[in-house]
């Protein structure tokens, strides 16, 4: 499989102000982080809330811009890009988001929502109105929805609204932030389903990011775990679910149990506990080892590197190297 996206020791850190403006110090929000996504892929990123999703996200659309690093999209540097070039990849890169309401107009009618984007890229009306017809109902809206406004629909409705939205410019990259995470269970598998019919339709490849294991589990063929900024494990889902290496994914699957009664994963690691560690002053060394039940002094004083643990699968940890090398 060609990757269609290589990111490379991608970087942020956000400077944190007081209330009279003073600068309190740097919260390291995306460290280091690299990965590539194949072409027609699916890549899930997981983490708690506070881990720098999003933050990544946005970096790779150059909608933050990063202080290190490269984004290779078809083996250009998305970071050296400007004007028309710049916004042509931005066309390629889409994204979705949790709250429809961050890319649909509440003001506009469901089909203009949709057909908006077309007329502003230079696209006939008509026939505007006509390819916004075809990705409703690409995305399981009838002629109905079309002509009304986004605040009558449900909230599923109204996610595949902003699904039709970011398709219809034919990109090939989607990035799902949180995507389904406001949904009735119910409803999310509908939509998980639907990402999962237009990913082969259009041959999309995707970003499925999620606090949710089992969303991720679900949608992507390789994982990457984050933790405060970092990538703490990355491999094939099959490996990083069924063998975690790092003890914040088996922290992780230990807290949001498998309804598979027989996966070895979760079976011995204590579930997750205590608070993420406040970003703005991050633990030295690995950045997990306050909540790690294996921490020893070493981890206060090294960092560790991604280290190859099984085939396509890296974990970051001190004791697991000490382990393989010993
Ligand atoms: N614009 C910003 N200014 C300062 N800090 C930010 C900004 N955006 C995000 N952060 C901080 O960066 C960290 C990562 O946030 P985010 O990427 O939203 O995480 P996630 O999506 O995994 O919940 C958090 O500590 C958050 O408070
Ligand atoms: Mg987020």
């Amino acid at each position: 499989m060609d990757n269609i996206l290589e990111v490379k020791d991608i970087g942020k850190t956000f400077q944190v102000r007081s209330l009279l403006g003073r600068v309190k110090g740097g919260v390291s929000a995306v460290d280091r982080v690299s990965f590539s996504l194949g072409a027609q892929g699916t890549l899930g990123i997981v983490g708690e809330s506070g881990c720098g999703k999003s933050t990544l996200a946005r970096l790779l659309m150059r909608l933050i811009e990063p202080d290190a690093g490269e984004v290779n999209y078809r083996g250009r540097n998305v970071l050296d890009l400007s004007g028309a070039s710049l916004k042509e990849v931005r066309r390629q890169l889409q994204m979705v988001f949790q709250n429809p309401y961050s890319s649909i107009d509440p003001k506009m009618s469901v089909l203009n929502n949709v057909a908006f984007s077309l007329w502003a890229n230079g696209v006939s009306r008509q026939q505007a109105r006509k390819t916004a017809y075809e990705y409703l109902d690409a995305v399981g809206l009838s002629r109905t929805h079309a002509d009304r406004m986004p605040g009558s629909l449900s909230g599923g409705q109204r996610q595949r609204v902003a699904i039709a939205r970011a398709l219809v410019l034919k990109p090939e990259i989607v990035i799902a932030d949180e995507a389904v995470s406001a949904l009735d269970k119910s409803v999310q598998a509908q939509v998980l389903n639907l990402f999962q019919d237009l990913k082969k339709e259009f041959a999309l490849s995707l970003i499925f990011i999620s606090h949710d294991l089992h969303v991720v589990e679900y949608m992507s063929d390789e994982v990457m775990v984050m933790y405060l900024g970092r990538v703490v494990e990355k491999g094939p889902t099959e490996r990083i679910f069924n063998h975690p290496a790092h003890p914040y994914t088996r922290a992780l699957l230990a807290s949001a149990p498998s309804l598979e009664v027989d996966r070895a994963a979760g079976s011995g690691a204590p579930a997750l506990s205590g608070d993420l560690p406040s970003p703005l002053n991050p633990p030295s060394g690995c950045r997990f080892r306050t909540r790690c039940p294996m921490a020893t002094e070493r981890c206060a004083m090294e960092t560790p590197e991604l280290t190859a643990v099984g085939p396509g699968h890296q974990a970051a940890c001190l004791l697991l190297k000490e382990s393989l090398t010993a």
